[in-house]
């Protein structure tokens, strides 16, 4: 297994690349089982959770073909409708095929996505919603097995907490469905609008896309079209904090502010200095500590839940006492011990963190959880005197595209270790 070896203590200078935004990389790449015609997407990040869906997309009958970050899909016919278990149980994402399959094929087989490392994360409004469209929908040994003998109706959904992924397969399935779907209370996250306007690209019918009433009109067929991916917003999060945590100034190229929401905001309180510039956005840090902030998790346009394992590793270092209360995961804080293991002063109580900022950290070897968990130890190690070595690397590769190369291009030194 992979691991990472980071020296730190070395402030990062130069420019970052961001990528394609792998949650909304994922959602377009399923609409593209809505059309016979090839959607052709560009700015996709080249990660293994993409790559993992490209293999289920295959078994459906998706021809495919990637050209650097260009990706071209073509669902012509479909030749099962069928996702399995092994597909499936790797990446949560994958279950978002149910809704396009239903809709196009009228019928399909989905393995059920079991829990994660974050926590339990069941599928029943998923599921609710595509039972209000009139799908039939049975359980029989952890796959669910649906069907709707006359075509998927449009229906009223109101969803009664937000949800990212249970917004974007009603849209999946409404876009082909018979009238009008209407969600409400649906997620306004930034991927949620990429997915309409690839999907209205494409033919469709959404709108409202970004509030929390969504209004789809089903149309008969769709076409293929031209997509652009929108940046990524937690790998911007995510590198900001990275300057934070080690100082320097980096020009994270392609990136957009407005995409942060609360993120935003949060940062230039702990004392970052962030601004949109014509290449994308310019961090610098310019005070010696930062302050602490303390922050509550929401959904969009509330601080991410994706950045919060980052923030953590950032407010270790803040001058003060920094409250992280995570709302949306009921077992978000794994990378709270592993921390501490670098010298952070953390408790853990409930859903809230309390973290006491130290003037420094120390490397350490640490062990990555989960994606997001994985990049705090990066940004801690970067920060921390010494070395540190990252172990289960293979979570960051899910998620972050080329950052070895693209933190050592910035002065890091970081180095991946096989075996
Ligand atoms: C998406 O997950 C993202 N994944 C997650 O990113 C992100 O953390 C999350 O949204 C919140 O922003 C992708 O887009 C691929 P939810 P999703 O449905 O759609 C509960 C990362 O690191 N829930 O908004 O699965 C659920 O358990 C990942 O890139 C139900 O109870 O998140 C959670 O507590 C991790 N029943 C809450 O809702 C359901 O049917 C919000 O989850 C659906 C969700």
């Amino acid at each position: 297994m992979d691991r990472l070896a980071i020296i730190g203590g070395r402030p990062l200078f130069g420019e970052a690349p961001i990528s394609g935004a792998k949650n909304s990389a994922l959602k377009v790449m399923a609409a593209s089982l809505l059309t016979e015609e090839t959607l052709a997407l560009t700015n996709v990040p080249r990660l293994a959770d993409v790559d993992m869906l490209l293999r289920l997309l295959e078994q459906h009958g998706v021809a495919h073909e990637f050209n650097g970050s260009s990706l071209s899909l073509s669902a012509k016919e479909i030749t099962s409708t069928e996702a399995p278990y092994d597909l499936v149980r790797k990446m949560r994402a994958s279950f978002n095929v149910l809704g396009p399959l239903l809709a196009r094929e009228r019928q399909a087989k989905v393995s059920l996505p079991g829990g994660c490392a974050i926590g339990a994360r069941p599928v029943d409004l998923h599921l609710k919603a595509l039972i209000a469209m009139g799908a039939e929908i049975e359980l029989d040994e952890g796959y669910v097995i649906a069907s709707a003998p006359n075509g998927l109706k449009g229906a009223g959904i109101s969803f009664p907490f937000v949800s990212v992924g249970a917004t974007e397969h009603v849209m999946l399935a409404g876009v082909l469905a018979d009238g009008e779907t209407i969600i409400n209370n649906a997620a306004r996250e930034p991927e949620i609008v990429d997915l309409a306007d690839c999907l209205n690209k494409m033919g469709a019918k959404v709108s409202g896309a970004g509030h929390s009433k969504i209004t789809i009109t089903g149309v008969d067929k769709l076409s293929g079209a031209d997509h652009e991916v929108l940046p990524d917003r937690i790998e911007t999060g995510a590198y900001a904090m990275a300057v934070g945590a080690t100082g320097g100034e980096l020009t994270l190229t392609g990136a957009k502010s407005d995409l942060l929401g609360a993120a935003l905001p949060v940062l230039i309180e702990t004392g970052l200095e962030i601004e949109d510039t014509d290449k994308g956005l310019r961090v610098r840090k310019t005070q010696n500590r930062l302050n602490a902030v303390g922050i509550i998790t929401q959904p969009f346009p509330g601080f991410p839940t994706d950045l919060q394992a980052q923030f953590m590793a950032l407010m270790a270092t803040a001058d003060g006492v920094s409250t992280i209360k995570e709302t949306i995961f009921e077992n978000r804080f794994m990378h709270a011990p592993e921390l501490s293991r670098m010298g952070a002063n953390i408790s853990v109580n409930g859903q809230t963190a309390t973290v006491r900022g130290v003037e420094r950290l120390r490397g350490a070897p640490v062990m990555a959880t989960d994606l997001r968990a994985s990049m705090s130890l990066i940004i801690a190690a970067l920060a921390a005197e010494g070395q540190s070595m990252i172990n289960r690397v293979y979570h960051l590769d899910r998620g972050f595209e080329r950052l070895e190369e693209k933190l050592s291009n910035c002065g890091a030194l970081i180095e991946r270790v096989g075996g």
